[in-house]
């Protein structure tokens, strides 16, 4: 295996092996991309404020995300086609975060289906629900999580219509891939990742296939969402959502303070601050610039993640610092799935993890707990730069 120092070299390496279709998948915004890249950007403009002679022995990452311990606070986000990425990459993510001792969050829209993942795993793992049109698959889903074990249900709120995202559209998306020309030509090229694939029956839509009928393309992700997801969605909705349920929920996809304020009247358990990996509405904020504003709202009420943009330890400290209680990465994981399956995922999170131990003991701090404001440097104009 080569070696892989930080997340970049994972990626570098994700990028050879994987097919262009799915690389391109995981590495896209929407539209112009602006939101994907300011997520990134916006991090890189807080800076850390060292501190020295402090006693730096005895430090921990261990925390708790829901009440649930974890080694550090950083949960795997729901990716949609993870398998794809490598073969039965859910299974092997999920297997590398027990390890780890951090949370796996299954997607809706897996290749590895809930039952298969709860087969080759020991610990409870967290699933992440779309809402159908069809209200009985989506109780269903429901039903087949609890049945699972799961112990979070984790409502994606952002992506009741798919954001365009024009490499996808381009390439034509699809779980198995169509074998077009210009696929096939690519495909030969990743013969690493083909024998794999051979050798798993995984191939759709886990969730989906075999589940519902009449749909006219359960291969294709935007398809699927044009003829599926609920349009409809709506506050009561959510709440109902959540009746069915009956355990701990965290909602995602919450970017506004009025939304997080909705979020916590309704007794959710926590919330993900996120703009889907700048996946869905191209020009909004990133999440780290609204965060303040997010605590500001419901710090005192309810539990907030954060998501998108997070590729190292030290975005990590950074959400904390603001407040975050946790973290989810997705591209930084895949990543890591794709250059060298499991132990690719596990190395993702131990490069997190030093990344993240070191800068806050540079920081002089020896607990994630303890981290703040007082460890970072905000610009001047980061939270209060543009108005409704
Ligand atoms: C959701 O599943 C996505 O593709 O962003």
């Amino acid at each position: 295996m080569p070696v892989f120092t930080n997340i970049e070299d994972l990626k570098d390496t994700y990028r050879r092996r994987a097919p262009r279709m799915f690389y391109d998948y995981c590495e896209s915004g929407s539209w112009t991309e602006q939101t994907f890249r300011d997520n990134s950007s916006d991090f890189d403009d807080i800076r850390l404020r060292q501190r020295v002679a402090v006693d730096m022995t005895g430090r921990s990452t261990a925390s708790q995300m829901i009440g649930q311990d974890v080694s550090m606070p950083v949960a795997l986000a729901p990716v949609g086609l993870t398998g794809m990425q490598n073969a039965d990459g859910e299974i092997k993510a999920a297997k590398a975060a027990e390890a780890f001792g951090v949370p796996f969050t299954l997607s809706t829209m897996s290749i590895c289906s809930i039952e298969d993942v709860a087969e080759h795993t020991t610990k409870p793992f967290w699933f992440q629900l779309y809402t159908m049109k069809d209200t009985d698959y989506t109780s269903r889903l429901i039903q087949r999580a609890k049945a699972a074990g799961c112990s979070a249900l984790v409502i994606t709120l952002d992506l009741q219509v798919l954001g365009q995202r024009h490499k996808d559209l381009k390439n034509g998306l699809s779980a198995p891939p169509k074998l077009t020309l210009s696929t096939m030509a690519n495909l030969a090229t990743k013969w690493r990742w083909g024998m794999e694939m051979l050798g798993t029956k995984r191939r759709e839509f886990g969730n989906i296939v075999g589940h519902v009928d009449g749909i006219s393309d359960t291969s294709s992700l935007g398809a699927w969402t044009n003829e599926q997801f609920d349009p409809a969605l709506d506050w009561n909705k959510v709440a109902k959502l959540m009746e069915q349920w009956d355990g701990k929920v965290i909602l995602k996809g919450i970017l506004d303070a009025e939304d997080a304020k909705m979020a916590a009247k309704l007794g959710a358990d926590a919330i993900v601050v996120s703009n889907h990996g700048g996946r869905q509405l191209d020009g909004a904020l990133s999440s780290i610039r609204v965060l303040p504003s997010i605590m500001d709202a419901v710090g005192d009420d309810i539990e907030v993640h954060l998501d998108s943009g997070i590729r190292s330890g030290q975005d990590v400290l950074k959400a904390l610092a603001l407040g975050a209680k946790g973290t989810f990465i997705g591209r930084a994981f895949i990543y890591g799935l794709g250059a060298a399956g499991q132990a690719g995922v596990t190395t993702a999170l131990e490069i997190i993890h030093k990344e993240l131990d070191v800068s806050m003991a540079l920081c002089g701090e020896t607990n994630v707990a303890n981290l703040g404001r007082q460890n970072l440097l905000v610009p001047k104009d980061f939270e209060g730069n543009w108005q409704g």
